[in-house]
C-alpha cells in the first residue's frame, strides 16, 4: 500500500476558478519525490491541498490507505503527516528553542529527547538555541523550519521550495539535511525550483503544468529526459 495517494484532486480558491484540474501522484513508504513545474503551476496549492488547508472540489486523498481528503491540518498533523510552508514557516520573534517546542504543540508526553535529536541533526541550532530565529541566516531558518516540522515526528513531511532565496552552499546544505532524514525514514514531498537537485535526489519527479500532470518517472530518468531539461531545468 503506498504511503500517500493523491486522486483526480480538483481544487481552487475561489468557486469559479480550478487551480489544480485533476492531479493524481502517489508516494511510497521511504522515498522522496518532487514536484516541479514553472510559476503558478499549482505546485503550492497541491500541498496545501493534500495538508488540508485547501478542501478539494473533486479527488481524493488517501494517508497510509485511509482516506484524508478534506481533513483539517491539525487533524492531518496527528495522523503523521508534517508541512513546511514556503513563505513564513518559523517564527521569527521567538528563540529556536521556542520555535522546536512550538512544533511539538500536540505532544502530552516528555519531548526534550526529541529535541535533543533535532539538535544532534542541526548542531548549528543548538549553539543558537536561545538566539531569536529572526536573527539567523536564511539556511538556519530553514534548519529551524525543518526541525519544527520534524518535532512530531512524522511519516511524511511535505517540503515546499525549502532551498528558495539560499546561497549556493546554503542551498546544498539543505539537500544533505533533507536526504539525511529521509535516511531515517521519513517519506519526503518536495516542491522545488531547483529542478535539477532536487531529481537528483528523488526516487521519483511529478512535472505539473497548468495544474494537470504534464509527465512523470524516476528522478534520474527525469534528469537525462531531453525536453523535461529544455522546458524546466535551462537546457541538458
Ligand atoms: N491564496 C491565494 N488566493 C488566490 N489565488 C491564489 C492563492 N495562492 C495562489 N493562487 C493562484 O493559484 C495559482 C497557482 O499558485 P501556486 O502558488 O500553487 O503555484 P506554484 O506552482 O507554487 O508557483 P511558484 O513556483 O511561483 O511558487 C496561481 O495562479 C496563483 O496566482
Ligand atoms: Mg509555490
Amino acid at each position: 500500500m503506498s504511503l500517500l495517494v493523491v486522486e483526480g484532486i480538483r481544487a481552487g480558491y475561489t468557486e469559479e476558478v480550478d487551480i489544480l484540474q485533476g492531479v493524481s501522484l502517489r508516494v511510497e513508504r521511504g522515498q522522496i519525490v518532487s514536484i516541479i513545474g514553472p510559476n503558478g503551476a499549482g505546485k503550492s496549492t497541491l500541498l496545501k491541498a493534500i495538508f488540508g488547508i485547501l478542501r478539494p472540489r473533486e479527488g481524493r486523498v488517501l494517508f497510509d490507505g485511509e482516506d484524508i481528503t478534506g481533513t483539517p491540518p491539525e487533524d492531518v498533523v496527528r495522523k503523521g503527516i508534517s508541512y513546511v510552508p514556503q513563505v513564513r514557516n518559523v517564527f521569527p520573534s521567538l528563540t529556536v528553542q521556542e520555535n522546536l517546542e512550538m512544533g511539538a504543540f500536540i505532544r502530552e508526553d516528555d519531548f526534550t529527547d526529541r529535541i535533543e535529536e533535532i539538535y544532534e541533526m542541526f548542531p548549528e541550532l543548538r549553539a543558537r538555541r536561545h538566539e531569536k530565529v529572526g536573527r539567523l541566516s536564511g539556511g538556519q531558518r530553514q534548519m529551524v523550519a525543518l526541525g519544527r516540522a520534524l518535532m512530531l515526528d512524522p511519516k511524511l513531511l511535505l517540503l515546499d521550495e525549502p532551498s528558495a532565496g539560499l546561497a549556493p552552499g546554503m542551498v546544498e546544505m539543505v539537500f544533505g539535511k533533507i536526504r539525511e532524514i529521509n535516511d531515517r525514514g521519513v517519506a519526503i514531498l518536495i516542491v522545488e525550483q531547483n529542478a535539477r537537485e532536487a531529481l537528483k535526489l528523488s526516487h521519483h519527479g511529478y512535472v505539473l503544468a497548468m495544474g494537470k500532470n504534464a509527465l512523470d518517472g524516476p528522478g534520474q530518468e527525469l534528469l537525462h529526459n531531453e525536453e523535461l531539461a529544455r522546458l524546466y531545468l535551462g537546457g541538458v
